[in-house]
């Protein structure tokens, strides 16, 4: 992808995106979100709570001015409009207010240092914070158009949905991340639990969650990365420290290898899918694609764009380029028997 598409693609991006998310995070703040990637207005972990803090600040400090602002211009427009009485005369012009100047100077300069201070506060909190010795390592490494998730620590190789811990009082829990990308810039972005942190070829960044509320945080790649960029979707799914330890184990053991499906794996194994995708245990050993060893554990597929379901699984098998174009996965041209020996063991991947 040349990097000037990139960048208009980012400049495009950012307005629309953001006023969007304004509009609606201030529509729906009350209730519940329905903006499918999740309310920064509800934040659930610290570094996002940061974020949230300065925002209401700053959010404070503008309206302020726009009343003020606003206030002077209205009273000025209906105070000094134009009279029936008024003669033709231009009114008495005055130059040089040495009060005024400095203070039109002064204030701004003040807000514009508060603001600052306020900023350089919350990017210290976020971007200084030690690594706890039992914090949870995990490796995101962006893909066009997926999430390759590993934990090195753990032996755990995943896609598109990053457990975590969840951190309570009694027992915070970390998890820190490094982002890196196989291809293009891509971005990571939670919007409840963290600000957009980058993924740059050849550029290992960081970032950290906390989070403190169970259940599925809904992210999106945050920079313009080619064709199905609005269809790299992330979920970050916050278990609780039994449950989280639960997926773990699940997670480490290889591959089911259940002997009723020694046909439909050996199908599987005979064809050019090994080349691209990893199963534990097998000679499936491929690291282009998403590793499969547990691809039923997952809630989607195709990095969100479908449920998990068999059904769907057929469908994306059979032909990815029809439900995600231009995706990497080519359309196989198995045919109907393969197509069902390949599902089946597919299925079975729990
Ligand atoms: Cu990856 Cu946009």
């Amino acid at each position: 992808m040349p990097a000037r598409i990139i960048k208009s693609g980012t400049t495009m991006d950012f307005p629309g995106r953001f006023i969007v998310l304004l509009v609606t995070a201030a529509v729906f703040a009350p209730g519940e979100s329905v903006y499918p990637i999740g309310n920064v207005f509800k934040p659930e972990a610290t570094p996002a709570e940061s974020i949230y803090n300065v925002s209401l600040l700053m959010l404070a400090i503008c309206a302020a001015i726009f009343l003020v602002v606003g206030g002077l211009l209205l009273f000025t427009i209906v105070r000094f409009r134009r009279h029936k009485m008024d003669n033709s005369r231009e009114p008495a012009q005055i130059y040089g207010s040495n009060r005024i100047e400095i203070a039109w100077t002064v204030i701004p300069v003040l807000i514009v240092i508060v603001l600052s201070m306020a900023t350089a506060r919350a990017v210290v909190e976020v971007q200084n914070k030690r690594m706890p010795p039992d914090a949870l390592k995990a490796t995101v490494v962006g893909h066009q158009w997926w999430w390759e998730i590993r934990y090195p620590e753990l032996g755990i190789v995943t896609a598109d949905e990053l457990h975590v811990p969840q951190s309570t009082l009694a027992k915070p829990a970390h998890t820190f991340l490094k982002l890196q990308s196989a291809d293009v810039a891509h971005s990571f972005w939670v919007p409840q639990l963290s600000g957009k942190v980058d993924l740059i070829p050849g550029i290992t960044n960081s970032m950290w969650l906390d989070p403190r509320r169970t259940g599925i945080y809904l992210g999106n790649c945050a920079e313009y990365c080619g064709t199905q960029h609005a269809n790299m979707l992330i979920r970050v799914i916050v278990d609780s420290p039994a449950d989280f330890e639960k997926w773990a184990a699940s997670q480490k053991v290889n591959a089911s290898s259940d002997p009723h499906l020694e046909a439909a794996r050996a199908a599987f194994l005979s064809l050019n899918c090994i080349n691209c995708h990893t199963v534990s245990g097998t000679a499936a050993a491929g690291t282009f694609g998403p590793d499969l060893s547990h691809v039923m554990s997952r809630t989607t597929l195709g990095a969100g764009v479908l449920p998990n379901t068999a059904e769907n699984l057929r469908a994306w098998v059979r032909d990815p380029q029809a439900i995600k174009r231009g995706n990497l996965m080519p359309n196989m041209q198995l045919n109907s028997r393969e197509l069902d020996q390949v599902v089946t063991y597919l299925a079975s991947l729990k």
